[in-house]
């Protein structure tokens, strides 16, 4: 039996305009987790069982050109095949034998009722699997590698984003992520082989690890609405022939470059500004594109954050899910922020930092 498990994460800033290549974000991997399994089957068939979706049962098998077929054919699990195509086809091209396998998924990343916070569990479940699996049919990768898989996997599926979500993911704690260009990836990704794919260079694709200050403390609030991202996302793209979307670019890549020398830095105060100042830059956005990013509960989040002391802003593409805050956990009023949420009827939710080493 190999498991694997990878974390969900937290947008910190730089959200919408890390989706064009060249323009940073900062994200944060939390706690909360995917775990992928897989067992050698007694059939010569494989499937995919998921705890969150009881009443699904895939089967699944590989054709002679490398990819699967499943049964039914459309089924809940569309990033656990993708990750998995990856992987066969790595195998196939190492010349390693593919044995079928009894995928099954468990996630603390949704709460017990299924309620969806927003942490990002497509991204999770494709690397988990893209992990799980490559144990199971002995490919060593490299976190990079990992990475690059699960990004094309997750890609094919979703069809837009950064896949910041990917990285944070694969990377764990915190990182300032830039993407690469997603239309040469495709086409990179359909004509070349596998191995060739993950050991060349992504043009401007960046992936850098960032330590915080001892002081920081992250904050996360949910909003109790859950958001769809990929709608988000798909909306915006129709504001970015704007002039001012490239007002919106040139100075959230100032303002998250900023923060990131300020983690550098150790800076706590300077990195709190910026996150002030990305929200304000979201904000704009928001009243330019018509695109509800900053709700009304959220604005409430932000406000009593910042009265006790720390500053806060939505979290990825917003419309609901979570807000976070960055305050100095030595500062009086930190430990007030959580049930001042609470009484006004956001959830604070205890997360914290997913490292990666710590779980290896
Ligand atoms: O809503 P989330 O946490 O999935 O974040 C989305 C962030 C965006 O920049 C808006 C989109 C993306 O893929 O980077
Ligand atoms: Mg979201």
């Amino acid at each position: 039996m190999i498991t694997a498990t990878a974390p969900g994460k937290l947008y910190i800033a730089g959200e919408y305009a890390v989706v064009t290549p060249g323009y940073p974000a900062i994200l944060v991997a939390v706690d909360r987790t995917v775990t992928v399994t897989l067992t050698p089957p007694q059939a010569t068939t494989g499937t995919i069982t998921s705890d969150q979706n009881k009443r699904a049962r895939v089967t699944w098998q590989t054709t002679p050109n490398g990819t699967i077929t499943t049964t039914p054919a459309a089924h809940p699990f569309p990033y656990v095949t993708a990750a998995l195509e990856m992987v066969l086809r790595l195998a196939q091209e190492r010349g390693l034998e593919i044995r079928p396998a009894n995928l099954h998924v468990t996630s603390t990343l949704d709460d017990a009722a299924g309620k969806k916070y927003g942490l990002g569990s497509s991204a999770a479940v494709t690397v988990a699997t893209v992990k799980a699996a490559a144990r199971y049919y002995h490919l060593a990768l490299t976190k990079t590698a990992l990475f690059k898989l699960a990004a094309v996997a997750a890609y094919r599926v979703q069809g837009n984003g950064s896949l910041g979500d990917v990285a944070a993911s694969t990377f764990g704690s915190w990182l300032a992520y830039q993407t690469c260009d997603r239309e040469w990836l495709m086409k990179t990704a359909n004509r070349v082989s596998v191995s060739q794919l993950i050991t060349m260079e992504w043009p401007q694709l960046k992936i850098t690890p960032l330590t915080p200050p001892p002081a920081l403390q992250l904050l996360v609030g949910w909003t109790g609405t859950p958001a769809s991202t990929a709608n988000l996302v798909a909306q915006m793209d129709h504001h970015r022939v704007k002039a001012a979307y490239q007002q919106f670019l040139t100075a959230s890549r100032q303002c998250v470059n900023a923060m990131i020398r300020a983690f550098q830095s150790g800076d706590l105060p300077a990195i709190q500004h910026q996150l002030a100042v990305n929200r304000t830059l979201l904000t704009k956005l928001a009243a330019v594109s018509g695109i509800n990013i900053e709700t009304p509960t959220l604005t409430r989040l932000v406000e009593i954050a910042c009265r006790l002391g720390a500053q806060a802003k939505s979290s990825g593409a917003g419309g609901g899910d979570c807000g976070i805050a960055l305050a100095d956990r030595h500062a009086p009023e930190t430990s007030r922020i959580a049930a001042a949420w609470q009484a006004t009827g956001i959830t604070p939710l205890a997360l914290h930092v997913y490292a990666e080493e710590e779980h290896q």
